[in-house]
Order: C-alpha cells, then structure tokens, then sequence
C-alpha cells in the first residue's frame, strides 16, 4: 500500500528531470497518487516534454502564477476533472538576475516585486485557484499544500532578494495555515538545503552553499539527491502528519541546527 494511495495532487515547477518537484511527482506516483503537473512560459514545452520521463506520463496544464486567466483557467479544468484536490506542490521561485549576488542595492522596485510576486505571493495566487477543491478535500479528510523554501531565517551570501522572498513565503505559509486550518487544510514549507536544478544554476554564489553544506552538514549533504527533499513532501501530503501545519521542515542535513 503506498503512503498517497488514492490521492489527487497537482505539482508545479518540473522543469527538467533535476528539478526538486520532478523527484516528488515521481516519489508521488510511486506512492500511488495521481498526479498532474503544471508549466509556465517558455519552459511549458520543457516540462510537457519532462513529463514524458515519467510513468503514466501525467497531463501538463499550463499556469503562470502571474496571470489570473490561467489560474482561473487551470482551477475549472481540475474541478471538472477531480471535483477537490488533496495535494499541490509550489515548487515556483524566479528573480531576475540583479535580484541575486550583486547587494541590495542594485535592484529597484521593478526587478524586486517580479521576485516577491512570482515567489512568494505566487503561493496565495495558487492556492487561492485551487481553494474550493483543497477545502473539498479538508472536508473529506484532509488536504495539504507543500511549499520549497530555502531558510530565510538568516542573510545568506548573494542570495539577495530571494532571501526576502524566501521570508516572506515563510511567512505567508504561516498565514494560510491560519486561514485554511479549519477548513481541513495544512500549509508547511521544505527547507532544502542545495540541489543542483536550474534554478540553482541562475543563483551566482551557488558553489558558496555547497561549500557551506560541505561543512557544516552533520548528515552531510549530496548536491544531486533530489530524492531526500522529495520524500520529506510526500511525507507531508500523506496521512502521516494530520496535526502539522504552518510549519518549516528542515531537510538540510542539520545545518540549520548548528552555528559554523
Ligand atoms: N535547488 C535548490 O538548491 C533549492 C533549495 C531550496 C529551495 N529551492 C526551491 O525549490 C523550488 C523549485 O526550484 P528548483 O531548484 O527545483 O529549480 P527549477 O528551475 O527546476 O524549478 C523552478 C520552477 O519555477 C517555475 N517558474 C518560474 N517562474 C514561474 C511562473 N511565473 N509561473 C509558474 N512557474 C514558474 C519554473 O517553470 C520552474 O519549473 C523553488 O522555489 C526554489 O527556490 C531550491
């Protein structure tokens, strides 16, 4: 029997098979989900094609957390298609590039709301999509929403505004967890520690965090295991922990827990 039989999970942010969301769509499908998966822009093509690696190849909707059409749209289509939903995956962070490794003075108000829109405040546009199916589930049992954080607890070398947006979805979780607690609907957060994806490759400091984990990681840490980051969410959209909410998981190898 696997930890999410029987449950209806939509997962954002597969790119390509190294993104964190991909090792959670295929621990997801291994544990006995169904699953689909959503794209954006120019990647779209990317993830339908990422898509493809997996097994059932699952559907790819296309949603921009910055466009209200294609949520309204993406949030009809599952409505439809499953009636509520019991999992949904953001795994969505992008700044643009003056945003991260040049200080913080260097970006203006333009660049730096693109980096806490498409991050952070993205986690309210998309579960707000989805709030009417997500509560369908809390009402049958339970639904839970799964966020990918880098801890924001601290100023890290270059990461800049990301790290703002990180804190601000940290944040944000919590208050959604506040919000959709009883209506039957967790909100927690994976603070993974470095994994190699795209978006790891646009951030300039990225051998820094990987010296840093080298370290410092009591567990240590490998660079290109996605699976640990992956099981922890699925862990956290399975019947396992019905009583955690607005939390930040740690799947960091114990850096968080231990000064330099
Ligand atoms: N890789 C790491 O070391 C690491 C560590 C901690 C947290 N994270 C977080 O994990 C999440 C996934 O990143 P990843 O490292 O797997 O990289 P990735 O590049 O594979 O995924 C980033 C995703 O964000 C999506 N995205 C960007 N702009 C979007 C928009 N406007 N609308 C919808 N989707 C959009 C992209 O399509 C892509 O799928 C991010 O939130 C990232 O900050 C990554």
């Amino acid at each position: 029997m696997g930890m999410l039989d029987g449950k209806r999970i939509l997962i954002t942010g597969v790119l390509t098979d190294a993104s964190l969301a991909f090792a959670v769509a295929r621990r997801a499908q291994a544990e006995g989900a169904e699953i689909v998966l959503s794209g954006a822009g120019r990647g779209l093509s990317l993830t339908r094609r990422t898509a493809r690696k997996l097994d059932p190849a699952p559907d790819v909707l296309e949603i921009d957390v910055t466009s209200d059409d294609q949520l309204a749209a993406a949030g009809s289509v599952l409505g439809e298609r499953w009636g509520r939903l019991d999992g949904l995956l953001h795994a969505i962070g992008f700044a643009p590039p003056v945003c991260l490794g040049q200080g913080m003075f260097a970006a203006g108000w333009d660049d730096v709301t693109v980096a806490l829109q498409v991050s952070a405040y993205s986690l309210k546009a998309l579960v707000g999509a989805f709030r009417p199916l997500l509560e369908e589930a809390g009402a049958g049992g339970g639904a839970s929403v799964v966020g990918l954080d880098f801890d924001a607890t601290v100023a890290w070398p270059l990461y800049d505004w990301m790290g703002v947006a990180k804190a601000a979805l940290e944040s944000l979780a919590r208050y959604l967890a506040r919000d959709l607690g009883p209506r039957g609907v967790r909100v927690n957060l994976v603070a993974a520690g470095p994994v190699r994806t795209m978006a790891a490759k646009s951030i300039p400091g990225f051998p820094e965090f990987e010296e840093t984990w080298r370290q410092r990681a009591p567990l240590g840490w490998n660079v290109h295991d996605a699976d640990v980051v992956a099981r922890a969410c699925i862990a956290l959209m399975s019947d396992w922990l019905p009583m955690t909410t607005g939390e930040v998981l740690h799947v960091d190898g114990g850096v968080h827990a231990v000064g330099s």
